[in-house]
């Protein structure tokens, strides 16, 4: 999701006139592979590494580690090493399941983390590698997205609710809901603004899924009863944050601006639905004044000026 995004975005964003933007595919690019990745990164010579590339199925994590450890520790750790190698800033995306929730508050970049499940701790694991090996990195956690590109929690709930009378959704965990357009946005300022270091980035305020499914619901204006439940009521193999909420302040101080909020960016992408009819868009995120915009990349290589080079690594969906 936040990869196509992304590939999208950055060549429309402020500063991204100059930019020329070359493409990568997957199989050319599988970042748990060391001779794909040393084959990317020697041909394209990269001075950004952006990794949006994760193994994200949190409950599949559980019954499919290795898969897990390879993706999001095994697959950071390469390109951390080659990001070092090539003397690269790599930007890696982590997540709010770091947390384990029982903070009462948001949390900010230094709190203890304690991952509650498999796919958390691979995550933990690929910011340490990261962390650890790349002389220059920028790490953005983030958490709850959804966007045009691909299947997430609104456009689950939409379909639902479409199909049947009744919505029961899980009302015991708070998050922050985030838009892909707003983070890829976010991200991109970030680079340009010289941010290093964990930063968290994720729409602005929180709710829990149930208030979310409702606003989607009612944004979209599809007529269904959305009823919230508990965890318990609706168990699931991964064990998730309660509390998983995120302080953006530390990117807010930086870039000088509030991020937008959460209901602000569920807006923008139903009525980017509504006006596409269709699950993927190809609007660029709509703050930003920007050309329209497209391309089908998921891997990007993007080359500016005298030789700057971002690489964006996602896996090419077979659509
Ligand atoms: N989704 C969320 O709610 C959420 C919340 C917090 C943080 N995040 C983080 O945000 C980032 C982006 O998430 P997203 O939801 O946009 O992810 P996504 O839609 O699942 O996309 C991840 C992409 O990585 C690809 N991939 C998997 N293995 C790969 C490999 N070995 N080499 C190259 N590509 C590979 C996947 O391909 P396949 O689809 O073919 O497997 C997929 O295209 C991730 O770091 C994720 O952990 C996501």
């Amino acid at each position: 999701m936040l990869g196509s995004f992304a590939a999208r975005y950055i060549p429309c964003a402020p500063g991204g006139a100059e930019i020329t933007l070359t493409a990568l595919d997957y199989p050319e690019i599988d970042i748990t592979s060391p001779e794909s990745v040393a084959e990317a990164f020697d041909s394209v010579r990269p001075d950004i590494v952006l990794n949006c590339a994760a193994y994200t199925d949190v409950d599949g994590a559980e019954t499919h580690e290795m898969d897990a450890l390879a993706v999001n520790a095994v697959g950071p750790e390469l390109l951390a090493h080659a990001a070092k190698k090539s003397n690269a800033l790599l930007v890696h995306v982590s997540t709010d399941f770091v947390f384990d929730g029982e903070k009462v508050g948001a949390y900010r970049e230094d709190d203890e983390v304690n991952p509650l499940g498999v796919y958390g701790k691979s995550k933990l694991l690929g910011e340490r590698a990261v962390a650890s090996i790349a002389p220059e990195y920028l790490i953005v956690r983030t958490a709850w997205l959804y966007g045009p590109d691909g299947g997430n929690f609104v456009a689950t709930i939409l379909n639902l609710a479409r199909q049947r009378s009744l919505v029961r959704v899980v009302d015991d965990q708070r998050g922050s809901p985030t838009y892909t357009g707003m983070l890829a946005e976010t991200i991109w300022r970030l680079v340009s603004r010289g941010a290093r270091g964990v930063f968290h980035a994720s729409g602005r305020g929180a709710c829990t899924w149930y208030e979310l499914a409702a606003a989607a619901v009612e944004l979209a204006g599809v007529k269904a009863d959305v009823q919230p439940c508990t965890s318990e009521e609706f168990p699931r193999p991964a064990k998730r944050p309660k509390n998983s909420v995120l302080d953006c302040s530390k990117a807010e101080d930086l870039l000088g601006e509030e991020l937008e909020g959460w209901r602000v960016g569920l807006e923008t992408y139903i009525t980017g639905l509504s006006e596409s009819g269709r699950r993927s868009t190809p609007l660029p995120y709509s703050r930003t004044p920007v050309e329209h915009c497209h391309t089908s990349y998921y891997v990007i290589t993007l080359k500016r000026e005298a030789m700057r080079y971002l690489l964006l690594l996602e896996k090419k969906r077979t659509a």
